[in-house]
């Protein structure tokens, strides 16, 4: 079942995250990409975000065209197959105009509200990861797990932050002064997909954010569950990825003190 779409999802990325390399490249080390605003002045978008979106769109009009399509950057398509692709162009915007290395392109594919294939990839460092249903989770092709991680007290924890300046980030600070004491440290990389795919291989081992989309956590959520790791909302429920507000994911032996310690 689903059969395809995890060599589809894994070919987009990388074509969308290759284009917008070059687009970054273009520009030249640290300059500034130009961008405008959209959900506060912190919120960058850039002319690539839209042009690496419409590129996905278009390909996936093409080749799959009974499908539904969400991007970040508008694209809104109801088809009638029952499989519904969740697109994040680039995911961490702020790094890409910054010419800082974390971003990626992230993009999904569910059936009835569950992902089953999925792929992120970080052009700077060309790392694809991808993972299907039930066929585990690998980086490059290499299969990846989450780390054997069973103490806080010695996590290294990744997060982010809204770009809500008023509501969403004092409460996302009143949580990381709880949090940072408890463990070995904090990375706000600068990219919920990646955060995910870093829990996902390891090089993290627990990741929790609030005020997320679908298209930030959609491919992530299955690399970690397809490698190994535990996966939920806030509240410790299933996570909806289709409307996820908040994500906690970590090793399965971290996961309970993670949602006692952290998200309280
Ligand atoms: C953002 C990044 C960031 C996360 C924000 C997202 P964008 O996505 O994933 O790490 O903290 O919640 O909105 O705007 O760079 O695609
Ligand atoms: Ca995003
Ligand atoms: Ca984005």
């Amino acid at each position: 079942m689903h059969a395809g779409f995890r060599t589809l999802c894994d070919d987009i990325a990388r074509e969308a995250g290759s284009f917008a390399l070059a687009a970054r490249r273009q520009l030249g080390p640290g300059a500034r990409a130009a961008h405008a605003t959209k959900s506060s002045a912190v919120d960058p978008v850039t002319e690539f975000d839209r042009a690496t979106e419409a590129m996905v769109v278009d390909r996936l009009r093409r080749e799959r065209p009974d499908d539904s399509i969400v991007g970040e950057e508008g694209a809104n398509h109801r088809g009638t197959s029952g499989y519904e692709w969740h697109v994040d162009p680039i995911d961490g915007t702020v790094n890409f105009v910054y010419d800082l290395p974390g971003w990626c392109t992230s993009i999904a594919v569910l059936h009835a509200g569950q992902p089953v294939a999925g792929a992120v990839y970080a052009p700077v460092v060309d790392e694809l990861y991808s993972a299907g249903i039930g066929q585990g989770a690998t980086i490059n092709g290499t299969a990846i797990h989450v780390s054997g991680s069973t103490e806080l007290a010695t996590s290294l924890a990744a997060t982010g932050f809204s770009y809500h300046l008023d509501d969403h980030r004092a409460v996302q600070a009143a949580r990381i002064a709880r949090v940072l004491p408890t463990v070995r440290d904090i990375r706000r990389q600068g990219s919920a997909a990646l955060d995910l795919a870093y829990v996902a291989s390891g090089r993290v081992d627990l990741y929790f954010e609030e005020f997320v989309q679908s298209w930030d956590v959609a491919a992530g959520v299955l690399l970690v569950t397809e490698a190994g790791g535990t996966v939920t909302a806030f509240d410790g429920s299933d996570i909806a990825v289709t409307a996820p507000d908040g994500v906690v994911a970590a090793t399965p032996a971290l996961h309970a003190a993670v949602l006692n310690g952290v998200i309280d």
